[in-house]
């Protein structure tokens, strides 16, 4: 999969994709994921890209033309599936969006800053949007990363054990199960004796239970899909 990354602060971006999972995924070829500057396509040689919006108000509006220009060029290399816009008014992404998305080959993200990216590019330009969460973050990139991060690792061959991602919370619309490591009594703070019997259907019954009690006590509304 190629994830093209468009913003203004490619700078928020240089660190999420080179660790741990999405860092392998790049090893393996699985996932690409490139970072491009929007001032490339600055309308002058002031690096300009944004300006006061129409009508009035505080905060700046990136501008139809760098996007246009940008957008255009990537498009020329490749054909790209989706044109995700990042924003506050989008859908809500949740782990249905990303398992989606992960089954596409070529995606564009754009992301905004300021007061966010004139409509026009919206409307001819934009195929989705995309929001992390009903809270408003100082611009796309964070947001394009969480989108990358819950998207990359599904991408078959990303993680060791394949079935890992399947178990993960949400996968079946449940909370994932506690999980307990050695030693199997710390201080006192036994595990559950369950987990010792090596009887992997009674294990699996009883995560299952757990599951589901989570999810009624902590996001019964999962529930009610
Ligand atoms: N940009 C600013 N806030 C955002 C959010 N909650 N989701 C997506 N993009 C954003």
């Amino acid at each position: 999969m190629n994830i093209h990354i468009l913003s203004v602060v490619p700078e928020l971006l240089d660190s999420p994709f080179n660790h741990s999972i999405l860092r392998r995924a790049n090893e393996r070829g699985l996932l690409n994921v490139t970072v491009h500057n929007l001032r490339k396509w600055a309308i002058n040689k002031h690096n300009q890209v944004d300006d006061y919006q129409y009508g009035g108000g505080a905060g700046m509006v990136i501008m139809c033309e760098p996007l246009v220009k940008a957008i255009e060029e990537l498009q020329q290399q490749t054909k790209f599936d989706e044109i995700i816009y990042v924003t506050p008014d989008g859908k809500n992404f949740n782990q249905q969006a990303a398992n989606q998305l992960s089954l596409l080959e070529n995606v564009l993200i754009i992301c905004g800053h300021y007061k966010g990216i004139d409509q026009r590019i919206r409307d001819y330009y934009v195929t989705k949007e995309i929001s992390v969460g009903d809270y408003v973050l100082s611009g796309g990139e964070l947001a394009a990363a969480i989108i990358v991060d819950a998207v990359g690792r599904l991408i078959p061959g990303v993680l060791n054990d394949e079935t890992s991602a399947l178990t993960d919370s949400f996968q079946d619309n449940l909370l994932a199960p506690p999980v307990y490591t050695r030693p199997e009594n710390f201080n006192g703070w036994k595990i559950p004796e369950i987990l010792l019997t090596g009887n992997p259907k009674i294990i699996e019954d009883w995560r299952y239970e757990q599951s589901l009690e989570r999810t009624k006590q902590r996001r019964p509304d999962l529930l009610d899909d």
